[in-house]
């Protein structure tokens, strides 16, 4: 007899335990029990039973039972007891909470590089605000990147970690290019080392089965380094077209009103 599964029939069936798999003969129940659960809970715990019978219009049917009480017993062993245990940690691998504390400290120190570069170039001699003020708020979006991290690594039961910081440079001159091309192309390897170690994070939510981390990177994360990359790379190439000369006061200038968020 051929089973067709109804998602909307869940009304409770009596519990038959042990019963495995009865071909039907007849106009009699078929019934079929689902074998116990996993290690990761994804298959019902001996509670699903799946049952088919011939109704008298012919109509097949077949109903699941969760018996969440029974399900729920594993589980409840597994609650923490410990006071320094987080409660709500589920399937979050430390190594997952490794890498999203490696990842805080990646956007910490791009957001420590940029600040050093917002300083440089508000410097009296050098007084290209429209840069300094691309590199400032630049410097907020990365410290903002990590804080959001820090709040995901809470929200999963994950402790946070700070990691120390390297001294960023802070002379920016370059004696070919000019400081207002070196920092752009300095800001756009950045990003990119930014992206190279965001898909890393994403590669560690994967291999560890992590959907919901997963599903976090590459909706709060990844197309917003894209879009990133593709500015600063606009930057570096209107840059090299006008040279280190004159054509800097008027990007500056540029940086400077607008308003649209300039952000990397
Ligand atoms: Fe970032
Ligand atoms: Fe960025």
């Amino acid at each position: 007899m051929p089973l067709t599964i109804s998602p909307s029939s869940t009304s409770i069936i009596s519990q038959r335990p042990n019963l495995g798999f009865f071909k039907n003969r007849g106009t009699g129940p078929a019934f079929i029990k689902l074998p116990k659960s996993n290690n990761n809970g994804n298959v019902g715990s001996g509670g699903l039973v799946i049952f088919a019978s011939n109704g008298a219009n012919n109509r097949q049917a077949l109903e699941v039972v969760f018996e969440p009480f029974e399900e729920v017993k594993k589980e409840l062993l597994l609650v923490p007891t410990e006071p320094n245990a987080s409660l709500a940690r589920q399937k979050y691998t430390d190594e997952s909470v490794a890498a999203i504390n490696e990842q805080i400290n990646v956007e910490y120190n791009v957001s420590y590089v940029y600040h050093a570069m917002y300083a440089y170039f508000d410097r009296d001699n050098v007084a290209l605000k429209g840069f300094a003020k691309f590199f400032k708020e630049s410097s907020a979006e990365e410290r903002g990147h990590a804080e959001k991290l820090m709040e995901y690594q809470s929200k999963r039961g994950g402790r946070v970690k700070l990691q120390s910081m390297l001294m960023p440079c802070s002379e920016f001159d370059h004696a070919e290019k000019g400081d207002a091309l070196h920092a752009m192309e300095l800001a756009l390897a950045l990003e990119k080392l930014n992206n190279e170690k965001l898909l890393n994070l994403h590669k560690t939510a994967n291999e560890n089965n992590d959907v919901h981390l997963v599903d976090y990177i590459e909706s709060e994360y990844l197309n917003e380094q894209v879009e990133s990359i593709r500015k600063i790379s606009e930057y570096v190439a209107q840059l090299r077209r006008i040279g280190p000369g004159h054509g800097v006061w008027h990007f500056d200038q540029m940086l400077l009103n607008d308003t649209a968020g300039v952000a990397a």
